[in-house]
């Protein structure tokens, strides 16, 4: 029975991935090593959490205790643990170093201590930068400019140097931005949804006009499923949807299809440094067999009614140190 160690399993991505390898291979364990930071939430696996085959660790990346406790007998580790907020990386940079580079190292020293089969490190589009026109291929410079991406570059050629010095089968993805359930709503489609569910504004940087290519959740854990199985050792896989759309565009379209007003959009002062673009030539990938299967507008409609039916999930977040980030950082109220 293969043993997986997934590490920040219960943010947004890391409990979608979760539920994909159970729904997917059943005879699976997993075991979620979960610092629960404000992002982690054992609610994103209420319905995983009585499984035998699951077992749930608080512990932080960081700590090579911890790792070394939960580590022994793990086939493949996917690394998902990470300080994920490119504006919350502005005012505390600390935090992102330390686990999106740090907390690398000491998964990667126990994966190799334990010889572990796969090494899966969770990277992203943001690496390469912002781009006007074309497309990012794996091969091309990374370019990262805000502290978060920066410190996933960090993770990110660390893990690769694992496989060259070392010999650690490490394979890397970075994957463009996801949209789906479980998402924290400080990120652009949950804080537009459910700020637009409970008639509030909803606040766009700079013009709107900064480009993302969305992709569903559930279409980037299959493509982690194909990479982890597929991908060659040491080598870097794009993975993109192209779902272009500008901030405008993604705002539109949530307040048409909750038939809220135009009037509910404001225009707040730009975030720094704040990409341009980004965009993928996810070539590589496809030649292993993965391609999207969710439209973004199906996707984005699930999405939209699952935010509408699940305000238990999401209303309890938007309370407390949440407001007062929220007062900080816009200089409004919500
Ligand atoms: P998230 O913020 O929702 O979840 C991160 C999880 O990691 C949380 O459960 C948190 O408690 C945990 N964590 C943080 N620090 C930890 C530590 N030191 N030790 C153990 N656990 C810790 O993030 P997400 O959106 O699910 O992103 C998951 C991964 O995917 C990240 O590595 C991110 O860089 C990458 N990624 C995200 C996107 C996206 O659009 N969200 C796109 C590409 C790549
Ligand atoms: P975000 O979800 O933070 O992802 P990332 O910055 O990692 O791409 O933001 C997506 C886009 O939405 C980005 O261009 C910034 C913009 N944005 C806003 O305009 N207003 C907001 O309140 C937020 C959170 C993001």
């Amino acid at each position: 029975m293969e043993k997986f160690l997934v590490t920040g399993g219960a943010g947004f991505i890391g409990s979608n991935f979760i539920r994909y390898l159970i729904s997917r291979y059943p005879g699976c364990h997993v075991i979620n090593l979960d610092k629960l930071t404000y992002a982690g939430n054992l609610n994103n696996l209420r319905d995983i959490c009585g499984l035998p085959n699951y077992r749930f660790v608080r512990g932080d990346i960081c700590d090579e205790k911890v790792v070394n406790e939960v580590m022994p007998g793990v086939d493949i580790v996917i690394n998902f643990a990470a300080e994920s907020h490119v504006d919350r990386s502005i005012g505390s940079p600390g935090d992102f170093i330390r686990t999106d580079v740090f907390g690398v190292y000491v998964l990667l020293e126990a994966a190799k201590r334990y010889g572990v089969k796969k090494f899966v490190q969770i990277s992203t589009d943001e690496v390469y930068g912002s781009i006007e026109a074309g497309s990012f291929k794996e091969t091309d410079p990374l370019m990262p400019s805000s502290p978060y991406s920066a410190s996933k570059a960090g993770g990110d050629r660390l893990a690769y140097s694992y496989y060259v010095t070392y010999g650690l089968p490490v394979v890397i993805t970075r994957c463009s931005n996801n949209f789906g359930p479980y998402q924290y709503p400080e990120k652009l489609i949950p804080l537009f949804i459910t700020n637009a569910l409970d008639d509030k504004e909803l606040p766009i940087y700079g013009d709107g006009l900064n480009v993302r290519d969305w992709i569903y959740v559930e279409d980037h854990c299959r493509a982690i499923d194909v990479v982890m199985r597929e991908g060659k050792d040491g080598e870097v896989y794009n993975i993109g949807a192209g779902n272009e759309k500008t901030n405008l565009e993604i705002t539109e379209y949530i307040l048409d299809r909750l038939g809220k007003p135009r009037s509910l959009m404001v225009f707040v002062k730009d975030r720094p440094g704040h990409d341009r673009r980004y965009s993928l030539d996810w070539g590589k990938i496809r030649g292993l067999g993965w391609e999207p299967i969710h439209s973004f507008e199906e996707a984005m409609d699930r999405t939209i009614e699952w935010y509408r039916d699940n305000r238990w999930w999401w209303e309890p977040l938007k309370s407390g140190e949440y407001l007062e980030y929220y007062r900080r950082h816009y200089q409004r109220e919500l």
